[in-house]
């Protein structure tokens, strides 16, 4: 099954197609901090090719509902730092979803503040979750444009927040009506500055954002997920086409790990002219890797992955009964449905108690065999400096390391080592992680590196 072979996404390597999609859980405390049980929650579904967390506001002017996480200080990196080292530790890939809210938010769990917007334009025919209950939309303050500049400044400080919790990489929201795409719908933008007006001017803060996001993490790391065709949170906007063909022609321009594309929902169908079929309209306009979400099982996922529609499918509600999601796949079990009722907000039920058919990982542990040629002492100090604690956050350690078997030219010495991982898909991860690839780039010209990466018992050293 083309489902469970791995592939990659950019610099994001999977070892299947399986990709757990975002989900807001509402389970960090009020500061927007998460806790052990959200470790436990991701480290469950490990197994996922690739996890992409729920939607983590970028700022504190973003959130728009109550138990949401951040990133945008550093008690909230600490908390991620040990969702992304549990993670990583059982050989899993993470990115964080980048939110900002915008006007799908409400003053009352904003501190009294009413929700920001591209304009002054409420979400009708809806009502927004608050701790006092459902309430009806307030109509959002408009952005000045320097507000709007400054909005982008959060999402690259949120990003290098991210890198500095430990992810593999970011994602950011443009779907489901949140401030991205706000700005992209006229139902919603109808500024007049640089922001607002015609199809560039409404890509700009989109496209804005994912450079910076780009420059803070390179090529490979960043993702977008858009929903050109749902209407949902007001997103009606008079041209679906034109302006994502737009946008996504722009997206081309990047180094972006993917585009994550949610297909038509029955909204669509409310909007004759609105294109159909989302993957097709949009999907091949991209020229990097498409993941695609929406309603897809098992047979439809894999499908979708042999007609050559997609790289990777990305699973939502699916994942919160079946943690074991990529196993179920493997032995065509039955899937668990999840409880609705404990799908935003509560505790532990509903959460991190759905039970797993997946036996006890026997993974063999990989071993990582290093012959290292030192030749300039400093630079591979700078290395260590970094590759230590990126290896020990990968749950590695140093089993064997032999004496400095050669003294050549002065500073030059050959010393090999043994590290052991968890898992080997432990081991794998860790060479891919940015952190590592940083610490490499430091290293160059420093050392050569013979690097095996083995299975097994290794042999004893002196
Ligand atoms: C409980 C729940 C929370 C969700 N939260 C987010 C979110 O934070 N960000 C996002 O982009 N999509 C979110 N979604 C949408 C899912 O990522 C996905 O698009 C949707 O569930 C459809 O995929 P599925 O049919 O595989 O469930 C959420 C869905 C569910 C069920």
């Amino acid at each position: 099954m083309k489902l469970l072979t791995p592939t990659r996404l950019g610099k994001l390597l999977l070892g299947n197609r399986v990709v757990m999609a975002p989900m807001t859980r509402s389970r960090a405390d009020i500061a927007g901090i998460v806790g052990e049980k959200t470790v436990r929650y991701y480290v469950q579904r490990a197994t996922a090719g690739l996890l992409i967390t729920e939607a983590t506001n970028v700022s504190a002017d973003a959130v728009g509902s109550p138990m949401t996480p951040g990133i945008w200080n550093e008690a909230q990196v600490e908390g991620w730092k040990k969702v992304t080292r549990a993670v990583h530790v059982e050989g899993g890939t993470i990115v964080m979803q980048l939110w900002h809210t915008g006007r799908v938010g409400h003053s009352d769990v904003r501190g009294g503040r009413l929700p920001v917007a591209p304009s002054a334009i409420a979400i009708q025919g809806q009502k927004h979750f608050t701790p006092s209950g459902p309430k009806d939309y307030e109509v959002p303050r408009a952005l000045t444009t320097e507000e709007v500049r400054a909005t982008v400044d959060d999402f690259e400080s949120a990003a290098r927040k991210a890198k500095a919790a430990g992810f593999d990489g970011v994602e950011l929201h443009g779907a489901f009506g949140y401030l991205p795409h706000q700005f992209l719908a006229d139902s919603a933008n109808q500024r007049t500055d640089a922001y607002g007006g015609s199809i560039e001017n409404r890509a700009r803060f989109v496209l804005e954002i994912l450079e910076r996001l780009v420059g803070v993490w390179g090529e490979g790391r960043v993702g977008i997920r858009l929903s050109p065709t749902l209407a949902y949170n007001g997103m009606v906007d008079s041209d679906p086409r034109a302006t994502f063909s737009y946008l996504i022609e722009q997206l081309n321009a990047l180094p972006l790990a993917y585009l994550h594309l949610m297909r038509a929902t029955p909204d669509a169908e409310r909007f004759p002219h609105w294109p159909q079929d989302t993957i097709a309209t949009f999907g091949r306009l991209f020229r990097g890797p498409l993941l695609v979400n929406g309603g897809y099982d098992r047979d439809a996922a894999d499908a979708a992955l042999e007609a050559g529609a997609a790289q990777a499918v990305s699973f939502g509600a699916p994942f919160v009964a079946n943690p074991d999601l990529v196993h179920r796949f493997q032995v065509g079990a039955p899937l668990a449905a999840g409880d609705r009722g404990t799908f935003y907000g509560g505790g532990e039920q509903g959460y991190i108690d759905y039970p797993s058919l997946r036996p006890e990982p026997t993974a063999p542990k990989g071993y990582w065999l290093v012959l290292a040629t030192i030749t300039d002492p400093a630079r591979f100090g700078a290395y260590t400096a970094l590759a230590g604690p990126t290896l020990a956050s990968y749950g590695a350690r140093v089993i064997a390391r032999g004496d400095v078997a050669e003294v050549v030219e002065g500073s030059v010495s050959r010393r090999p080592y043994f590290v052991e991982f968890p898992s080997f898909a432990a081991a794998r991860a860790c060479f891919h992680s940015p952190a590592y690839q940083d610490a490499i780039a430091l290293r160059a010209g420093a050392a050569e590196f013979d690097i095996l990466i083995v299975e097994g018992t290794p042999p004893p050293m002196s």
